[in-house]
């Protein structure tokens, strides 16, 4: 499959939240606002498919899925406490008001 840029939200939709939700129809992104920078991954877990848009944002910056405790890099998707398991990261660059990720 070919990799494009998505614009998946607007600068300005992180004014109050630290992390969005996207559906793409054929993939689930997660979306996160941390310390000044954003990082994008799959929103699955890889353990029971918890979604990690609402997991715990940890220093690292990790996410820490909300159904039973893996906790993932957000900048590698590496799992820091199940070393078998990885999630997918994408790159994200901002043009202006929009935040593109590229899928
Ligand atoms: S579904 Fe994420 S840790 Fe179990």
């Amino acid at each position: 499959m070919t990799r494009s840029w998505h614009s998946l939200a607007k600068v300005s939709d992180f004014n109050s939240a630290k992390s969005k939700y996207v559906d793409l129809g054929n993939k689930e992104i997660a979306l996160f606002f941390v310390e000044g920078k954003f990082h994008a991954t799959d929103n699955f877990c890889p353990h029971r498919g918890g979604p990690l848009f609402r997991g715990n944002i940890e220093p690292g910056p990790n996410i820490r899925c909300p159904l039973h405790g893996w906790n993932f890099d957000m900048k590698s998707g590496q799992s820091l406490n199940m070393p078998q398991a990885t999630i997918t990261t994408y790159p994200v660059e901002i043009r202006g008001e929009e935040v593109f990720v590229h899928i």
